[in-house]
């Protein structure tokens, strides 16, 4: 049956486990009552009654948030904050200083200063500290999953340029060796005109014997279409690196003007040979121009849905005597402008479909997919404002959608790190 699915926001995902405060303190009592305040709150606590202790337990066990008193004997509570931050895996880890110094600049500057996030003054009230760890808590999960989106898109495109290398090797190969190939017989028919030129030196009869001899008349007419030919093959070479460059750059995520058309060119460069050995590429490239986007995001994208459809049409040959068809097209709607990559592959099935925008899932053998691509996709559209939707018939093929507004003003305000698109 055929249906649609898109990357619009879902369910928001399960609560995860509970979070592990850890309270430092050298005094019993402010442990129970941080410990049972924040217990109530749903935190798991864990209390240690001095700073080395303290240091103990945050290498023995994963925490989240710390709660560190100031004055205690032995290692005190600044000394320990500036232990912790000296350390590059704790440097995202929120500290909060409870202390029952006066309520001074200078002590929460001295705080402040050796890497703690929030100084709280002695008696703390149960609200005012429940608030404050909540939002630090917040701030330091979007952090952590800003973090890991980067990294799945870094590895993201790692994988899709693996995928290609093997057909990357193949496009630079091809003009290489007819560059090679042209420029030895540009060497023989530089050679055999020297001879000529030389022996015209001597006289004019040998000359004119050797001319014809060697057939001058024929091998300067054959000169510029070789030339022709080898710059247009080392112009292809250069277009390929140029296009590699792209997807080795680290991420920038800078944003400027860009045409979906001009994106799907571009990744064809590389793909197109690969595609068209395939199957029948149809190009309908109209201009697509969207004011402000990440074009090397856009480049992985248009990628991703390439190398799917890729894979899509080789689960399923083509009835005799027919080619399957890859259709890439690029258009503009009102003020949204829309990238479309239709295949006339193996297509869904209605279990298949409903999940292909989850990170990791794939129908694909181990090697082979890594289950990202869509996702991937998905998070990258989202963030403009976009949607990507999929249309598939098991057994007849997919077309999937991109419509990105082109105006960046006419887009929603960002949403917090990609949930909506990957959830
Ligand atoms: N054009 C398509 N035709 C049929 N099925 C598709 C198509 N595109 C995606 N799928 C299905 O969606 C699944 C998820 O795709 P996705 O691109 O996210 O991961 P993948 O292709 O399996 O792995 P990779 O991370 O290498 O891209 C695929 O495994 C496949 O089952
Ligand atoms: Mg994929």
């Amino acid at each position: 049956m055929k249906g649609r699915y898109d990357s619009a926001p879902r369910t928001p995902p399960p609560q995860g486990p509970k979070h592990v405060v850890l309270a430092v303190d050298d005094d019993h009592n402010n442990l129970k009552l941080v410990s049972a305040s924040l217990t109530l709150e749903g935190y798991e606590v864990v209390c240690a009654s001095s700073g080395e202790e303290g240091l103990e337990v945050l290498e023995a066990r994963q925490i989240d948030l710390l709660l560190l008193d100031v004055r205690m004997p032995g290692l005190d509570g600044l000394e320990v904050c500036r232990l912790i931050r000296a350390q590059p895996k704790f440097a995202r880890m929120p500290i909060v200083f409870l202390t029952a110094d006066n309520a001074d600049v200078e002590h929460t500057i001295a705080g402040l200063d050796a890497g703690g996030d929030e100084y709280l003054h002695k008696p703390i009230s149960r609200r005012m500290l429940s608030a404050r760890v909540r939002n630090l808590l917040r701030l330091a999960n979007a952090d952590r999953e800003r973090q890991l989106l980067l990294q799945v898109a870094q590895s993201e495109k790692l994988a899709a340029v693996g995928q290609i290398a093997a057909g990357v090797a193949h496009e630079v190969n091809n003009p290489l060796s007819f560059i090679l190939s042209n420029l030895e017989s540009l060497r023989g028919y530089v050679n055999d005109l020297m001879r000529v030129v030389r022996a015209y030196r001597m006289n004019s009869e040998t000359g004119a014997a050797l001319d014809r001899t060697l057939g001058l008349d024929n091998l300067m007419s054959d000169v510029s279409p070789l030339l022709d030919e080898t710059v247009q093959g080392g112009s292809r070479v250069r277009a390929i690196v140029q296009e590699l460059k792209t997807f080795s750059r680290q991420d920038t995520d800078t944003f400027e003007p860009v045409d979906l058309a001009e994106v799907a060119r571009c990744t064809l460069v590389l793909t197109e040979r690969e595609v068209a050995s395939k199957a029948t590429l149809v190009k309908e490239l109209s201009m697509a121009r969207v004011d402000l986007a990440p074009r090397q995001k856009l480049h992985q994208v248009m990628l991703n849905l390439l190398v799917n459809a890729i894979h899509a049409i080789e689960a399923k040959p083509a009835p005799p005597g027919e080619r399957h068809t890859i259709r890439v097209s690029t258009r503009t709607e009102n003020d949204v402008a829309i990238l479309q990559v239709q295949d006339t592959g193996i297509g869904m099935p209605e279990s298949v479909k409903s999940r292909i925008f989850e990170p990791f899932f794939t129908t694909k053998p181990v090697g082979v997919g890594t289950g990202l691509g869509l996702s991937v996709c998905a998070m990258v559209i989202d963030r403009l404002g976009g949607r990507i939707t999929v249309e598939s018939e098991a057994g007849k093929g997919t077309t999937f959608t991109v419509r990105v507004p082109c105006d960046a003003e006419m887009r929603p305000a960002p949403t917090p790190p990609a949930r909506a698109a990957v959830g």
